[in-house]
């Protein structure tokens, strides 16, 4: 392992995060002492280590991912619209103090929000009219079977509990369980404000997409019913050329084809 001194008392030991025959990332940690041999063997375990880690977490966010996909064959809620809530979710979560492993499931949470879909028949979920009751509440049975479909997945954390209560109202009156205020996990009250900002700033097939301004505008307005009023005032702190550049990350981030690709193939 190479050692490099920056001056008389500092030292550097870059160390390549490898698994298998691919470079995930490098560290490279200082001292104020020369490094042991015992000391840089002991650095290049932990590195195979968090190697082998990172490879398991991004492994384990394409199958989510994939997840995402399958839904999207069979929904126009997009794996795109996923991959902008959970950047979203994400940039708010950060700004509102939350820990790296706590983003972490609210990142998987906002991805799969609606996989339990796939367990809709296509005669709901495709009609092109608007529902009646009985079918309404068949529709409002899709949280509980996405949680189920996850419930074994023991990595996803609380993503799981987001799935499940991603349709909760701040006031109650959402469903599956009627939850209200801080009965609700605080993941799925993150991701209830940006999936809103998101499902109002694209296009749907039956209207045009609104600007951020009135999105936002929309957004003050069902704050205290639909959407906590704390977090939607801090989302709403977030300026528009930000939450511009976020929507284009996790736009250009996706190397997936397109629900139309695939029908072209
Ligand atoms: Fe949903
Ligand atoms: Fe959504």
């Amino acid at each position: 392992m190479l050692v490099k001194q920056r001056n008389d008392n500092y030292w550097f030991i870059p160390v390549p995060l490898r698994y298998e025959n691919q470079i995930l990332g490098l560290i490279n940690p200082g001292c104020t002492y020369r490094p042991s041999e015992s000391s840089r063997k002991a650095l290049g375990t932990m590195a195979l280590i968090a190697g082998s880690a990172l490879n398991n977490m991004s492994l384990r966010e394409e199958v989510l991912l994939a997840m995402t996909k399958a839904l999207e064959a069979r929904d126009d809620e997009t794996e795109a619209h996923a991959r902008r809530v959970s950047m979203y979710a994400g940039h708010l979560a950060v700004r509102l103090g939350m820990d790296a492993y706590e983003i972490r499931f609210l990142r998987w949470g906002s991805l799969l929000h609606d996989i339990g879909k796939i367990g809709l028949p296509d005669a709901i979920l495709h009609k092109p009219g608007p529902l009646t009751e009985e079918e309404m509440q068949v529709v409002k049975r899709h949280p509980q079977i996405g949680y189920d479909i996850l419930r074994n997945l023991g990595f996803l954390g609380q993503a799981r509990e987001i799935v499940l209560a991603h349709h909760e109202h701040w006031d109650g009156t959402g469903y599956p369980k009627g939850l209200q205020e801080e009965e609700i996990p605080l993941g799925a009250r993150i991701f209830s404000v940006v999936d809103a900002f998101d499902a109002m700033t694209s296009d749907r097939p039956y209207r045009k997409a609104m600007s951020f301004k009135e999105a936002k505008k929309e957004l003050s307005r069902v704050s205290g019913r639909q959407i906590e009023p704390k977090i939607t005032h801090i989302f709403m702190n977030i300026n528009d050329e930000e939450l511009a550049i976020l929507r284009q990350q996790a736009e250009s981030s996706s190397n997936l084809p397109t629900k139309n690709k695939l029908l072209e193939r």
